[in-house]
């Protein structure tokens, strides 16, 4: 089968129209494509919270957009209080917290009669600015990887959580275009499943060889077949390069270490937070535990369980091979590299 470009997207998850965002529903995936309508912040703050899109830079992307709904009437009120409600939509990736902090600042930077449209035009680079570093990040990252590469991949760091190809499944593109990715194994990624529902569509639909994996198979996979690289994305770097991503991220980086096997982070400078100091720092969202307890709606564990539902996990900087963004490599990956390249 021929190979498809790289800039092709399976499907066009987020059109700005003027007056509202058209997104879609990444709950139902891959079972069901369907679509829903954001005409306020409110309801991208909603879609946002209860995950009908997800994903660190497209939760930024999607915030852009609902500041530029909320100034359509040109009245920078409607503004300032849009944003504390975009704001809570989720805690941990800090690209929301990015992206909102910007579109303030274009609010506030010049009078209401020019709101509306320069708010508009704001939102719309932010988004074309992501999908650009997208491309730069796989050429870069896909240079770092080996020919003929078998490489694992954890949770959605695809197209569908981004405004271009992806940050971590866009250094794969990129590799396998290359004749560097030969086969990817996405893990399942529990409790969400967004490896099994959205990693492997996306890569089956682009025609790249993968083969889906438990989240526990990892160790055994790295320890029997040959495995050269592990590759994710990144809700939030912290200053001194310690990366948080989705829960399991950080065992992958354990084990990876321990088998010789190199680490790749791939993120846009936006989801760099220099204001907080280390990993440790970075607030950790926890979910409704029927996320864990059931699956689908069915109970798989007895009536009255206790459960955890951590979203993210932090890996230490140590454990962390290299870190891909649009502006250039870091790595080692450290506070002074992570600014030296994130700055210059
Ligand atoms: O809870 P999610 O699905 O929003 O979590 C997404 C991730 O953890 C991704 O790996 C991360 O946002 C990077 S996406 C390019």
């Amino acid at each position: 089968m021929a190979k498809k470009p790289l800039r092709e997207d399976p499907i066009k998850h987020i059109v700005w129209k003027g007056d509202r965002l058209i997104v879609l529903d990444q709950r139902a995936l891959p079972r069901t494509v369907k679509f829903a309508a954001c005409r306020t912040a409110a309801d991208v703050a909603k879609a946002t919270k209860d995950m009908v899109l997800r994903g660190a830079p497209l939760i930024g992307c999607a915030a852009a957009y609902g500041m530029a709904l909320a100034a359509r009437r040109g009245k920078l009120s409607d503004v300032l209080k849009a944003e504390p409600v975009l704001r809570r939509a989720r805690p941990t990736a800090v690209n929301l917290m990015h992206a909102l902090d910007h579109m303030l600042a274009v609010a506030k930077s010049g009078p209401e009669k020019t709101l509306s449209k320069r708010m508009a035009a704001a939102a719309v680079k932010y988004y074309e600015d992501d999908l650009v570093g997208n491309a730069r990040m796989a050429t870069l990252g896909a240079a770092l990887l080996k020919k003929g590469s078998n490489v694992i991949t954890h949770c959605n760091a695809g197209a569908l959580a981004t405004a271009g190809i992806g940050t971590a499944v866009g250094m794969i593109r990129a590799g396998w275009l290359a004749g560097k990715v030969k086969h990817v194994y996405p893990c399942e990624t529990r409790p969400y499943l967004q490896g099994a529902r959205l990693t492997l569509w996306e890569l089956m639909e682009a025609g790249i060889p993968s083969t889906l994996i438990t989240d526990n198979m990892a160790a055994h996979l790295m320890k029997t077949r040959k495995i050269d690289a592990v590759i994710v994305g990144s809700d939030r770097i912290a200053a001194n390069a310690d990366v948080c991503n989705k829960i399991g991220t950080y065992g992958l980086a354990i084990l990876a270490k321990h088998h010789g096997i190199p680490f790749f982070v791939v993120a846009p400078s936006t989801t760099v937070d220099f204001s907080t100091k280390n990993g440790d720092l970075i607030p950790i969202e926890e979910r409704s535990i029927r996320e864990v307890v059931e699956i689908f709606g069915s109970k798989i564990a007895p009536k009255g369980a206790k459960a955890h539902h951590f979203g993210f996990d932090v890996t230490p900087n140590a454990l962390v091979t290299a870190i891909v963004t649009e502006k250039g490599v870091v790595s080692p990956a450290n506070a002074a590299n992570l600014r030296r390249v994130l700055t210059s």
